[in-house]
């Protein structure tokens, strides 16, 4: 898997827990999602792999349960850790400052497309809490301010440059 991405390590540390048994893939899928906020299909694939269980048989467990979702459309995905060590640096903050700014609540895209919130619990980086993942990448020490002034320059560079003159 990516080496890094310390995420890939939680799901490491529950296959292991569960002795990478088959029957383990519910828990397995919770933990995934609660370190990437959705459900990648990268995440999809790695999880079948550990547990050597066909990608079908994965996909449809993801899909059958209301608690699983999978990766939405959004073009950008931002996703903000609520874990403990985030929470008390007042991650919620930065969650209402994505509602107020671009009315999205986690789990939502916004209406053009453009942009997906989530919220995770722990993304195993405590010690730059609190953390922000945008688009794969892992953001830490951030306020309302700089999140918000990061999503906006992304958004503002997705749309086609106006021509010169
Ligand atoms: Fe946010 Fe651990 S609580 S990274």
């Amino acid at each position: 898997h990516p080496s890094g991405d310390p995420r890939f390590k939680l799901i490491d540390r529950t296959l292991k827990r569960f002795q990478y048994q088959q029957d383990a893939l519910i828990e397995v899928l919770h933990t995934a999602q609660e370190a990437f906020g959705f459900l990648e299909e990268d995440l999809l694939i790695y999880v079948a792999r550990q547990l050597k269980l066909p990608l079908s048989w994965v996909y449809g467990v993801a899909t059958f349960y209301h608690f699983f979702s999978l990766k939405p459309q959004g073009e950008h995905t931002c996703i903000v850790c609520m874990g403990t060590a985030c929470y008390v640096k007042r991650a919620a903050e930065i969650v209402a400052s994505l509602q107020a700014e671009f009315g999205v609540e986690p789990g939502q895209t916004t209406p053009d497309g453009k942009l997906s919130v989530a919220t995770a619990r722990c993304l195993g980086s405590c010690g730059l809490a609190p953390v922000i993942v945008v688009d794969g990448e892992v953001l830490g020490r951030e306020t309302p301010e700089t999140t918000l002034s990061r999503l906006k320059a992304l958004l503002d560079t997705s749309q086609p440059e106006p021509m010169a003159g």
